[in-house]
């Protein structure tokens, strides 16, 4: 594991923005796997503006993204469908076709599970963004009594629900089930840039990267991993 820690959000977002942009130099058909959040809009803002100066092309990129709220049409403005248009895919030359997210409005969200997991296993995910949730989450993995490896369905913890009413207009709109990757599908990724930032989440990725492999605590299946880097942002 490599653990970097910078003193600013915009120095997080630039180290992840480079890491991506170096792997798209390398392998313009890259497989990007994103998230939402907070944590990853510095990283898009840079991508944007990469691609605008004309230094990225993502015409060959493919990207499959974590998670959706179940429920929620892909132009409601807080799905995350409707985030990653709005961050990032308006914005680059990235074919719509080749943009993946769970369809949180699927006629049966099991089938949408299987279908994304054989998507998963088919494309291969380069490069995972993974933010950490306050309860040690990764996509929507809860804490729970195991690790659950494929494409499942879940209902949001209490924390969760919590910490999301901020992107809503209260804490009732918030969805309480959410569609998300798998532990098996982001395990699988051939590296993983888990990024936090602010004091808040020092305690859990402290937690998640140095106490026990736990299912109590999702992200910490990350120490098992071979390619995994960390960087921490204590603005
Ligand atoms: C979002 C996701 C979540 C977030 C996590 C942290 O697609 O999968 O696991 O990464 O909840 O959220 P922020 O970045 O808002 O603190």
């Amino acid at each position: 594991m490599q653990w970097i820690t910078v003193s600013s959000y915009e120095e997080l977002s630039q180290i992840a923005a480079d890491r991506i942009t170096a792997l798209m130099k390398r392998k313009p058909n890259a497989v990007l796997g994103l998230a939402t959040g907070s944590s990853p809009i510095g990283i898009y803002e840079r991508l944007r503006a990469a691609f605008a100066r004309g230094e990225l092309d993502f015409s060959r990129a493919c990207s499959i993204n974590l998670d959706e709220y179940l429920g929620l049409a892909p132009d409601h403005p807080q799905s995350y469908r409707f985030f990653m248009q709005k961050h990032l895919f308006d914005h680059i030359n990235i074919p719509n076709e080749s943009t993946f997210v769970p369809n949180g409005c699927a006629k049966d969200p099991e089938a949408e599970c299987r279908a994304y997991d054989a998507l998963i296993e088919e494309r291969g995910i380069d490069l995972q963004i993974l933010g950490i949730g306050l309860d040690g989450h990764i996509g929507f993995n809860e804490p729970g009594d195991a690790f659950l490896k494929g494409t499942h369905i879940i209902d949001l913890h209490e924390s969760t629900i919590r910490a999301n009413a901020r992107f809503f207009e209260s804490e009732d709109e918030v969805p309480h089930r959410a569609i998300t990757m798998g532990i098996g599908g982001i395990m699988n990724a051939k590296e993983i840039l888990l990024i936090a930032n602010g004091a808040s989440k020092k305690e859990i990725l402290c937690a998640a990267l140095t106490g026990p492999i736990t299912p109590a605590v999702p992200a910490s299946i990350l120490q098992l991993h071979p390619n995994l880097t960390v960087i921490y942002s204590e603005e």
